[in-house]
């Protein structure tokens, strides 16, 4: 049987590891905290059309195409478990101004213009879905299409994937790729997937949530996933089964996961414009996680060396990503290339990174040496 090294645990990692062990890969995790990092933080929206923006064909194509593979994940994710990974059915942006019903106007036509069926809202159309938003809405646009999952019954859902199928974990860092002795290594990493490979295009881009919990008395959490944009600044409303996920700052940080005062108060202002009951429910947890972030809004999927293939740069849409992340590796590992997923290819980015990532160095199968993988 031929031995495959996963290295990072998170969502990415642990779903490429239960795969490829189905697929007949003796597989190994390596991660000192698996399922710790960005994965536990996120909010789980699935909402490629609704993020969609003239310009963006790529990401748009690649989460549209991720996303089609969702409701086949998800079912085969809540078999291992008997639990249902989704939270959410639709995503409902609205606006609050006048600018923001025009860029509403304008997500609907770029992406119609591919295909896909988005929904415009007048404000009766935004009060009759979700009569608990605040009055001020004024459009929306609906994208019955995109669900929203829950990151932590999903990172638990792998776990469980993984350990029926006879993945074995090593709860540990690695600190160079060199080291590990398998035929194949899949480098998972996120945000830190360039300590393992210098030159890699991704870096740590901060953001906070907050997890509020229901109170008896208090206004349901809404239907749907919200988003909206407050003062400039984009704010998501992610339902969970006891309550919603409010997310996300965004800050160029490194990797610095402290949670700031000023992120938690512009959090719960912005949601509470939103969502006037909000403040009738517990807040239970405020968190920071860093994205990986790529230049272009589009992850790192593709060989790195004979051995080597990264699965890394997710950016904001890391859950979402998963399953066609998933397909494209194993392609990768059969040596074959997905077509949906050929824009990832870090090749893309080679000639303006280290030389240790492009041209002839490509594919000699030589890591460079690193540090540790958190
Ligand atoms: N997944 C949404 C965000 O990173 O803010």
């Amino acid at each position: 049987m031929r031995t495959l090294a996963v290295v990072g645990g998170g969502v990415i990692g642990s779903a490429v590891a239960w795969s490829a062990a189905a697929a007949g890969w003796e597989v190994t995790i390596f991660d000192p905290a698996p399922g710790s990092g960005a994965s536990w933080v996120a909010g789980g929206m699935l909402a490629p059309l609704s993020e969609g923006w003239p310009g963006e064909q790529a990401p748009l194509e690649f989460g549209a195409a991720s996303l089609e593979r969702w409701p086949e994940f998800g079912a085969r994710l809540a078999a291992v478990t008997g639990v249902p990974v989704f939270v959410a059915d639709e995503t409902l942006t609205v606006a609050l101004d006048a600018a923001d019903a025009a860029d509403l106007r304008t997500i609907a036509d770029f992406v119609g213009s591919y295909g896909h069926r988005l929904e415009l809202l007048d404000r009766a159309g935004v009060r009759a879905a979700e009569p608990g938003l605040a009055r001020t809405a004024r459009a929306g646009l609906l994208a019955p299409t995109e669900p929203a999952v829950d990151n932590r019954i999903l990172v638990d859902a792998l776990r469980q994937g993984c350990e029926q199928s006879g993945v074995h974990m090593r709860v540990e860092a690695v600190d160079n790729l060199a080291d590990l002795e398998f035929d194949r290594i899949v480098l998972a990493t996120g945000a830190a997937a360039a300590r393992l490979w210098p030159g890699l295009a991704v870096h740590p881009l901060k953001g906070e949530i907050l997890r509020l919990r229901h109170r008896p008395g208090a206004p349901p959490p809404p239907h749907r996933v919200i988003r909206a944009r407050v003062h400039g600044r984009p704010i998501y409303l992610v339902p969970r089964a006891d309550g919603i996920v409010v997310g996300a700052t965004q800050y160029e940080a490194g990797f610095d996961t402290a949670v700031t005062v000023a992120g938690v108060r512009d959090l719960i202002a912005d949601a509470e414009a939103v969502l006037p009951a909000l403040g009738e429910y517990e807040l239970t947890e405020a968190s920071a996680g860093s994205r990986p972030a790529t230049p272009d809004n589009l992850p790192l999927i593709g060989r790195l060396s004979e051995r080597v293939v990264v699965a890394a740069g997710h950016g904001r849409n890391g859950i979402l990503g998963v399953p066609l992340t998933v397909d494209a590796v194993l392609a990768l590992l059969a040596d074959d290339v997905l077509p949906e997923a050929k824009a990832a290819d870090p090749q893309r980015f080679s000639a303006q990174t280290s030389p240790l990532v492009s041209g002839a160095a490509f594919f000699t199968g030589a890591a460079p040496s690193a540090g540790g993988n958190r």
